[in-house]
């Protein structure tokens, strides 16, 4: 069902390009005279998401509803739709005016005319001079452009260039203005005039703009609605607050303004823990459950302390520090963990802090577990990868393609470089597959107390805590009990390695 006042109405709409979805099942109700920016990385899907509603891409699968009128195998020129693209396809032989003027000069308009015999009729005619002298000087003056009409293309800027191309879009007086990356060729600056124009001339046209970009502080800046996607679908939708301070995961938090993102567990009733600490929030999630944290840099309460503070807070190392001209970011180390924050107080690089965040501006979001990460894993001398304080053989080959292991331990690259890896930081990663579980202690390599299982349709998923408090999430067929005591066998092929930082800090002097 369509909300009220719904201009455009994509309905489980997908795109294939050779047997590759790229728009995947996408479900989008815009409101009428709204902004509405389709926001992501490049190739996620949004020009041919454009173009669909454009006309010029006929779906795979669904529909596109005008208005609550299906249009999905309506043509182009017949939908009440103009788009402006990044390359603004101007003629160059032309001046501003003709330019401007190039469509209506083609366009034929329904007329009602009355034949001899008194029957009336529609008749398509072309505009007269002085219909297009109007419709020109209108839309030249909504992009500020009325002094430049007869001047060549090729004198413009290109800021003023893109004016024309939008005047151009504008002078057919659709209903919804389509706009990929409009700005994208522009420098810097005229860039962030053109969003505060583009806002302006939004506001005036009184029409839908539904704008493309891969740039989150351009949709930030312009949009009554942004529409994240990723890879073909559509993340999340809602006004720019809403998605910057309740980003629904991980993704959209990193896409949308800088964030800290860290791996926590819900440890009781509105209690999360993270970086090694645990925090009260306000979003109830249940106990053990894993789950992401978004920290805004603006919400780290900083406070100084002395080195030897030993009270309950959380307490970081502040490493670098820069003026941005209203506050400072600070980068602090917790452990091993970063924490950007920002702050108007100034404090020394060299400080210790204690951390306070305020449990509503802990943002919990809702994780896909797909495996076990370790991003704080490391390999011992004996080339093993230390995961919750315990060592587990591993190939380490797997850090340098075509390497190998010499007779003193060391990795050797192709070219007979050599590496000593030991005390390496890496992220460790083991499928949820991969863990054996027995109730036999000389097993495995690793013992834990299961304490969640939940039934997932066709095996069960078990939580096991080590007494590290490192949790290992195991999927079995086999039904295991809450409490139980469990040891856990990961064979060395199952564990994949990635190094933190470049292996060349690791090369051997010889
Ligand atoms: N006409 C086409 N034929 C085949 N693949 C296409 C075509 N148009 C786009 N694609 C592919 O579809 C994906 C999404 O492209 P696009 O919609 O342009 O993304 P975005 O605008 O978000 O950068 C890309 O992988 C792109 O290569
Ligand atoms: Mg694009």
């Amino acid at each position: 069902m369509e909300k009220e006042n719904c201009i455009i109405s994509l309905q489980n709409v997908s795109k294939v390009f050779d047997g590759v979805t790229v728009v995947d099942n996408v479900n989008l109700d815009i409101t009428k005279g709204e902004f509405v920016t389709l926001l992501g990385p490049s190739g996620c899907g949004k020009t041919t998401t454009l173009r669909m509603i454009a006309g010029f891409e006929m779906p795979t699968e669904g529909k596109i509803l005008l208005n609550g009128k299906d249009i999905t195998k309506v043509p182009p020129y017949k939908r009440p739709v103009n788009t402006v693209f990044q390359r603004y396809a101007l003629f160059p032989h032309l001046d501003v005016y003709d330019n401007v003027a190039f469509g209506l000069k083609l366009k034929k308009v329904p007329v009602k005319v009355v034949n001899k015999k008194g029957v009336e009729k529609i008749k398509f005619k072309h505009l007269s001079a002085k219909e297009i002298d109007a419709k020109v000087a209108r839309a030249l003056k909504i992009v500020d452009l009325e002094e430049l009409e007869n001047r060549d293309i090729s004198t413009l800027s290109g800021g003023q260039q893109q004016r024309v191309a939008i005047a151009r879009a504008i002078v057919n007086e659709p209903e919804i203005l389509l706009l990929d990356e409009p700005l994208g060729a522009l420098d810097l600056k005229m860039r962030k005039e053109m969003q505060l124009e583009l806002k302006e001339m939004h506001k005036k046209l009184g029409i839908t703009f539904i704008y493309v970009t891969h740039d989150q502080e351009e949709a930030l800046t312009m949009s009554d609605t942004i529409v994240v996607m990723k890879t073909g679908e559509i993340q999340q939708v809602g006004t720019p607050i809403d998605i910057y301070n309740e980003p629904i995961n991980a993704y959209v938090a990193n896409f949308i303004g800088e964030s800290n993102i860290y791996n926590a567990t819900m440890v009781g009733k509105l209690k999360v823990k993270f970086l090694g600490h645990t925090f009260k929030c306000v979003d109830d999630f249940k106990t053990n459950e894993k789950v992401d944290v978004v920290i805004r840099p603006e919400d780290v309460e900083m406070k100084k302390v002395s080195k030897d503070y030993d009270g309950d807070k959380m307490t970081a190392q502040i490493v670098n520090k820069i003026f941005k001209g209203i506050h400072y970011e600070y980068v602090l180390m917790i452990g091993k963990n970063e924490i950007v924050a920002q702050s108007t107080k100034e404090f020394a690089v060299g400080d210790t802090v204690s951390i306070d965040i305020e449990p509503s501006n802990i943002q919990i979001m809702k994780k896909e577990i797909t495996k076990n990460v370790y991003p704080e894993a490391w390999i011992n001398k004996n080339n093993q990868v230390v995961i919750s304080n315990e060592p587990f053989d591993c190939d380490i080959t797997q850090l340098l393609p075509n390497s190998h292991i010499d007779d003193d331990g060391y990795l050797v690259d192709k070219d007979g470089r050599r590496y000593d890896l030991n005390d390496a930081d890496v992220i460790a990663e083991i499928s949820l597959d991969a863990i054996e579980l027995s109730d036999d202690h000389d097993v495995g390599q690793i013992e834990g107390t299961i304490v969640s299982i939940v039934y997932k349709g066709d095996h069960y998923q078990v939580m096991i805590r080590t007494e590290e408090e490192e949790d290992f999430i195991v999927d079995t067929l086999y039904s295991w009990n809450e409490n139980d005591i469990v040891s856990m066998l990961i064979k060395k092929e199952d564990i994949k390695l990635t190094l933190k930082g470049d292996i060349k800090k690791y090369e051997v002097q010889q």
